[in-house]
C-alpha cells in the first residue's frame, strides 16, 4: 500500500516510523509511506500555508492552493489514490472501517492545522473526512498517525500473524479478554488455573465469557451489535448482565 501524507510537518513522522510493526512493515515493502511538504507548493517567499478566515473570528486556515495543486500532483503518478482529509467533523474511525481502508491500494492523508482548512479542499479534492475521536488536536498529523497504525494492521503480513487483528478488541464486535504470560505468580495475583490446564475448548469458553463479561459492564453500546449465541445470552442473563429491551 502506499501512504502519502500531506502535512506542513514532515518531520514529525520521523522517528514513529522508526519503531515497532509499522517500521517493519516499510522495511519489508508492504508500506511505501511518504510525507509530502505542502510548503513545496507555496509560490511565495514565505511559503506561505494559511489565511485569515473570511467573515473574520480567531485564528488562521489552511489555504486550499498548495493542497489542490499535491493532490494534482499526486493523481498524475501511481493509482488512483483515496484522499482522506482529517478532521474532527469527519466519519468516526473504527475497527471496520479501518479493515474496509486497507484494502486500498493508495491512501493520501491531508493534515489540517491552526483552525482548519479552507472547505473547498473538503468539496473538491477529498474522497472523505475522517475523524480518531470526539475531541480536537492541535494538528491532522497525530490523527494520521493513529489512523496509518490502525489501518496498517489489517494489511496481510504486516503484524506478525495474520489473525492477531482479527481477534482484536472490537473486530469480533466484543472488548478483548484479558491476556496473561509468565511468571504464573507475581506479587500475589496468580494467573487463572484454567489457562494452564491445555484443555483448549475450556480457554476458549473461558475467553469469550470473559470477554463478555467485559463488554457487558464497560460498553454495553458494543453488546448490542455484536452477533451473540444463545450460550452468549445466557451466560449474560446469569450474571444480570443482559436484558431483552
Ligand atoms: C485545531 S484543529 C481544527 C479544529 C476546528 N476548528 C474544529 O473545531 O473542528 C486543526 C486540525 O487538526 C486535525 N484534527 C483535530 N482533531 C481531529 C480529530 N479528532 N480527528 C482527526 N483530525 C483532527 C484536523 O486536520 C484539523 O484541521
Amino acid at each position: 500500500m502506499i501512504i502519502e501524507i500531506l502535512t506542513i510537518f514532515p518531520d514529525f513522522f520521523k522517528s514513529p516510523l522508526q519503531a515497532g510493526v509499522i517500521k517493519r512493515a516499510i522495511d519489508a515493502g508492504i508500506i511505501d509511506f511518504r510525507t509530502i511538504d505542502l510548503r513545496d507548493f507555496t509560490h511565495d517567499r514565505h511559503r506561505t500555508t494559511d489565511d485569515r478566515p473570511f467573515g473574520g473570528g480567531e485564528g488562521m486556515v489552511m489555504i486550499p492552493g498548495p493542497i489542490f495543486d499535491a493532490v494534482d500532483t499526486i493523481r498524475a503518478a501511481g493509482p488512483a489514490p483515496c484522499i482522506i482529509m482529517l478532521s474532527p467533523g469527519g466519519r468516526l474511525l473504527d475497527q471496520e472501517l479501518a479493515r474496509s481502508l486497507s484494502e486500498k491500494e493508495r491512501l493520501v492523508f491531508i493534515c489540517g492545522r491552526y483552525e482548519g482548512v479552507d472547505h473547498r479542499v473538503v468539496q473538491g479534492c477529498a474522497d472523505m473526512e475522517l475523524s480518531i475521536g470526539d475531541y480536537v488536536l492541535s494538528g491532522g498529523e497525530t490523527a494520521a498517525l493513529v489512523a496509518v497504525e490502525v489501518i496498517t494492521r489489517f494489511i496481510p503480513g504486516v503484524l506478525g500473524c495474520d489473525t492477531s487483528a482479527e481477534n482484536d478488541s472490537f473486530s469480533t464486535g466484543l472488548l478483548e479478554h484479558p491476556q496473561y504470560t509468565r511468571p504464573r505468580e507475581f506479587r500475589g495475583m496468580s494467573v487463572p488455573e484454567v489457562l494452564l490446564n491445555g484443555n483448549h475448548a475450556e480457554i476458549e469458553r473461558w475467553r469469550r465469557r470473559q470477554s463478555l463479561k467485559i463488554t457487558a459492564e464497560r460498553r454495553p453500546d458494543l453488546l448490542k451489535r455484536a452477533a451473540l449465541t444463545e450460550d452468549d445470552r445466557n451466560y449474560l442473563k446469569k450474571l444480570g448482565l443482559w436484558s431483552e429491551s
